[in-house]
Formats: C-alpha cells, structure tokens, sequence
C-alpha cells in the first residue's frame, strides 16, 4: 500500500513525525513524505524536521502564504501532479489547517482513498478557517482516526458510518511523550532566566483574535494583570508580530516588564517551557492538548473548543476574550489541584502504531472495493 503522508503546517509536523516511525515497522505500507510549504521559515519548519527526525519530504510543493483561496489553489494545483505521478494506494492528511482540505479535496477527485488523522473535532464556530477544514475534510474522508470520544459522536452525528471511525489516541501526544526526556536538556530556561513553576507561556496566532485591534488590547489587558504577578514568556507567531507593529502596539507590549517577547521557538525548547510553566494563556488548539498530558493549567482565549476534553478532565479553561473573563479563569486555576487533571483514554504514546496497523489492514479492503 502506497501512502501520499501531507504536512504543510507547523501543527501537522509533530502528528506526522510517529506516523512515519511507525510505518518503519510495518512492512505493507510505502509512505511518501510531501511537504506542502504552507509554513516555509527555519523557525517554523525545518527546525521541526530535524529535532523531530522526521525523514526529509519526496516533495516540498514550496506554496508559502497567500490568501485562504490562492493558497488552497496553489496547494491544489501542485499536489494534483503528485498524485498522478505517485498513483498511491491513499492519501493520509493530518488536522485542520488549509494543506489538510486542500489535499483532501485533491485525492478524492482522482479517485483516491483518502484517510484523515484527527478527525471528528468540532468547535461549532464556522468563522474559524479550520472548522471550515476539518467538517469538509471529514465529509470525504475514508476512514477516520479520533482522538477523543467526542470527535467519534461527532462523526457519528454526522452520519459517517460506525466502520470507517477508528478512536486511536492522539498522534501529537505520542510525539510529546517520545521527546519529553530530551526535551529536558533544553537551555531554554536557563536562558531566558527563568524558575521553574514561575512564570506564565502565552502564543496567539488566531487571526479573530491577532487581526482585530480591538480584540488584541483586551487580550493584552489581561496579559498585564497576569505579568504583574509572573513573567510571561511570549513566543511571537509571525502573523501577530507583524501585527503588533502594524497596530502600533509594541509600545504598549514592550511597556510589560514581565512580558518577554522571543522567536518561534523549537519544539523541545516549547515543550520544556510549556512542561515547566506555571501556567499557559493561548488561543492554539494543540496546546490545549498539550498541557493536559503536562498537567499544567491552560487558559483558553478562545470562547469554545474543538476538543472538549482537554476541559472535562484535563487542565483548560476555555476562557474567551474578555479581559475580565480570562482573569477570573487565572485564579480559578491558580487555585486548583494539578493532581485532580486526568489525561483522556488512550493518550499514551502508541496512537502512529495503531493507525498503521488499522491502515495495513483496512486500506487493502477499501481498495479492492474500488
Ligand atoms: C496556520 C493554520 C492554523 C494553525 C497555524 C499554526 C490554516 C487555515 N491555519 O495558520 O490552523 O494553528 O498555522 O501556526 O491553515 N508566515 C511566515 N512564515 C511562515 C508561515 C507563515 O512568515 O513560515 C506568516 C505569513 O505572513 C502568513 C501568515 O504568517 O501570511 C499566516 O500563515 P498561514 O499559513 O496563512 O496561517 P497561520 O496563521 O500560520
């Protein structure tokens, strides 16, 4: 079986790195690497390569940015060829960004099986781009790998036959867990001057929340109280970087003592700051996951949640954007007991090998159904 594995985005990398280990294994599968080139900088891609080992792409298309439509179609036009000159047996994509629907959306008109890592999640707010990508991806997708329950009722709800939904774990969670001990070498701290359990992590990225001046002064209000109190450390998307200066809101950031802006960090250096925090303030959906195998508490800036159990055991508060809101959810979790988070079932670094072996298995059926 011949399998096209897409990564396009810095979230995609980490899911994709035990996909490809786990393959090594499992002698029926072929798997092509192709590199879309969503996400090109050093800082947000190749870094992941190499601390992650993930084998360097067969092909990097090199899309780069662009609107929503041009990068979709770009993406599009450059993966079609792929496809016809690999004639692979599946095409796997991982999570919700535009590489996944577009890639999808690409395998499924050549009449390829098409299988989706992540699947199911729903936050049931169509304004985000990759709430559009995920229920599209699904709508076409073969077989389905879940990483929560909820992903799988979703599914189920949707009318997407019981057969083809597979509750697996969670990819990105096996990556965490391989890397965790080398992650504990990172400088990272030593660096920046930090104590472990001292200080606060913050990201923000999500264009309702970095692309609208108001929003981000409410955000960066709640950021100030919480600074007074801890030091943030604030590795800089470079959409919101580019934002703040367009904005002109580097004097009101740079007026934050306690809040220190730093590059994109790698991904061993993020994980050891996320594994050593305090607490984390962020608007991604990964780190919600993240810092509920850490048990460290996860303020959500966001109003809902594609993955509801990082907030029914794990350690996230969903918090919105409203300064007030996201204050009363800090001393909420300041207050709470890391010992009373609990981790979702089947998070336990072995999702990649149970994928594999559901493909090695399943895709044989599919495709002699053709
Ligand atoms: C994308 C995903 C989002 C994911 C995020 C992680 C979609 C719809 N969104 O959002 O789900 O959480 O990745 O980062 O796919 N840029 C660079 N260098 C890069 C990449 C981007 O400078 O290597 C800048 C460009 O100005 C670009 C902007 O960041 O226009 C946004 O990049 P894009 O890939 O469009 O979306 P993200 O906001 O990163």
């Amino acid at each position: 079986m011949r399998i096209i594995n897409v990564a396009g985005a810095r979230p995609n990398f980490m899911k994709i790195a035990p996909l490809m280990e786990a393959y090594r294994r499992c002698k029926e599968i072929e798997p092509i690497l192709v590199h879309t080139g969503q996400h090109y900088d050093e800082k947000m891609s190749a870094l992941f390569f190499r601390e992650l080992e993930i084998p360097e792409p067969d092909i990097n298309l090199g899309v780069g940015s662009g609107s929503h439509a041009v990068q979709t179609a770009e993406i599009m036009r450059g993966f079609e060829k792929v496809v016809l000159d690999f004639k692979p047996d599946a095409v796997l994509v991982v999570g919700d960004v535009n590489s996944t629907i577009a890639c999808g959306l690409v395998a499924v008109k050549l009449g390829v099986r098409l299988v989706h890592v992540e699947a199911g999640l729903r936050s049931r707010d169509r304004s985000m781009p990759e709430e559009i990508n995920r229920v599209l991806t699904d709508s076409i997708s073969d077989l389905l790998f879940c990483t929560e329950s909820a992903g799988q009722e979703n599914l189920l709800g949707e009318g997407v036959p019981a057969e083809r939904i597979f509750l697996v774990g969670n990819v990105m969670i096996d990556t965490l867990l391989r890397h965790r001990r080398k992650a504990e070498a990172s400088a990272i701290l030593a660096e920046l001057e930090l104590a472990a359990g001292r200080y606060a992590v913050l990201t923000l990225h999500r264009p309702s929340n970095v692309d609208d001046p108001q929003v981000l002064c409410g955000l960066l209000e709640a950021v100030d109280v919480v600074q007074r109190d801890m030091p943030i450390v604030f590795p800089v998307h470079p959409r919101t970087r580019a934002n703040l200066a367009r904005m002109g809101l580097q004097g009101r950031v740079e007026a934050m003592r306690n809040l220190r802006l730093i590059d994109p960090a790698g991904y061993l250096d993020f994980l050891k700051l996320t594994s050593c925090a305090r607490l984390v303030l962020t608007d991604s959906g990964g780190i919600q996951e993240e810092t509920t195998i850490l048990k460290v508490p996860c303020i959500t800036l966001r109003e809902s949640t594609e993955r509801p159990a990082t907030a029914s055991v794990g350690s996230n508060h969903i918090a919105g954007t409203q300064p007030e809101r996201i204050l009363a959810a800090y001393r909420a979790a300041m207050a709470e007991d890391p010992a009373t988070y609990q981790v979702p079932p089947l998070w336990d670094g072995r999702a990649a090998e149970r994928i594999a072996d559901i493909l090695a298995q399943k895709l044989p059926e599919l495709t002699a159904r053709n």
